[in-house]
């Protein structure tokens, strides 16, 4: 089977073609194109949604265009379109939706709405050389710009909520800090990168409920935290070296968090597969320590992790999600929802 997936829920506009083939275990790509407006967001230091939307008018059909040239498949050879409905930004939504509405009632084929969240989640059955065929019961932690979700998952049908973060996401918190550090937006890579160059972890920021008896994230505090600590040092400028110990710091008490909560999880269903999906996955400190406390903690779990760029948002995780829950539904009825969330 063969699906083009469209993504525009935050700022990129994305297409993808993927293949399934019988085995069903993992899906190959076929093309994957993205094209992001980041650059007039980092001027203003975030997204501002207005200018998202527009670009994604803009660049949506050639960037169909070329996701359909680069598999080498004209539009006949596509079984099915999938775009992503929600959550995300209401104006991106509605470029996306209303573009594979209208393919779909155009080319006759058959329309399916994908939850975002759950896309990053299938980012997982992405075939390449290392990962091997996941099985159940898994827990994914998604973990991103807007999310920090723990999931529980049965099986392709039985997916269940464990718990969220109950202020800032995980990559909000690295790009909220990252603007008080004066980093570019998006601030999470950056830290990710500065952190590398140190190794003590001097502040030893507060780690926000994470002895709590459930699987509920906080990272509001932690800014600031991480605030106070900047305005102490204001008053002298900010040096890179402070900036180097502020994110190397921060970095340390983000992952620790969500690794507790996330490996608690693990132990409290017994799961065999973790799977992680997100920007924030593609932060190699977090993969790294999450390896070695699975192995201090003796936990037999096989991880996850996507490919770094498969990591952040794209179209070929909403086509494969859109593959291993494949519920077609008319063109008529299918509406961008801005709240969706894990059912
Ligand atoms: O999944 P994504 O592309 O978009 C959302 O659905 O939100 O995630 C973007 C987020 C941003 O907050 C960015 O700072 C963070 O992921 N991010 C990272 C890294 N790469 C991206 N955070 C920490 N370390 C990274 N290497
Ligand atoms: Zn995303």
């Amino acid at each position: 089977m063969i699906i083009l997936g469209i993504e525009t829920s935050c700022d990129e506009t994305a297409a993808a073609v993927i293949e399934a083939k019988k085995d069903k275990i993992k899906v190959d790509i076929l093309s994957n194109v993205i094209a992001t407006s980041m650059s007039l967001h980092t001027k203003t230091g975030g997204i501002i949604p207005e200018v998202a939307a527009r670009e994604q008018i803009k660049y949506l059909i050639p960037v169909i265009d070329e996701a359909l040239k680069k598999s080498k498949l004209s539009k006949d050879k596509i079984d099915a379109i999938a775009v992503t409905v929600g959550p995300g930004l209401i104006g991106s939504l509605l470029v996306g939706v209303e573009t594979a509405r209208t393919l779909s009632y155009i080319w006759q084929k058959p329309l399916i709405p994908v939850n975002h969240l759950y896309g990053h989640i299938y980012a997982n059955w992405i075939r390449n050389q290392s990962n091997g065929e996941i099985k159940f019961p898994a827990i994914c932690l998604v973990v991103s710009g807007g999310h920090t979700d723990l999931v529980l998952m049965l099986n392709h049908e039985k997916i269940k909520w464990l718990g969220g973060t109950i202020d800032d996401a995980a990559g909000e918190a690295f790009d909220k800090i990252g603007r008080l550090l004066n980093l570019p937006y998006p601030a999470g890579p950056i830290i990710e990168s500065i952190s590398n160059k140190a190794n003590v972890d001097i502040y030893d920021f507060p780690r926000p409920i994470i002895n709590s008896n459930n699987f509920d994230f906080s990272f509001s505090g932690l800014k600031s935290a991480v605030m106070r600590e900047v305005e102490k040092i204001k008053h002298n400028n900010l040096s890179e070296n402070d900036i180097k110990n502020i994110s190397f710091s921060t970095q340390n008490a983000i992952i620790d968090v969500l690794i507790q909560k996330t490996l608690k999880a693990c132990r409290r269903y017994n799961a065999t597969s973790l799977l992680l999906g997100g920007g924030v996955s593609a932060n190699q400190a977090l993969r790294k320590k999450l390896e070695l406390e699975i192995g201090n903690q003796k936990l037999e779990i096989a991880l996850f992790v996507p490919e770094k760029q498969l990591c952040t948002d794209n179209a070929a995780m909403i086509a494969t999600a859109a593959f291993f829950n494949y519920e077609e539904v008319s063109w008529q009825k299918v509406e961008a929802n801005p709240e969706l969330y894990f059912d």
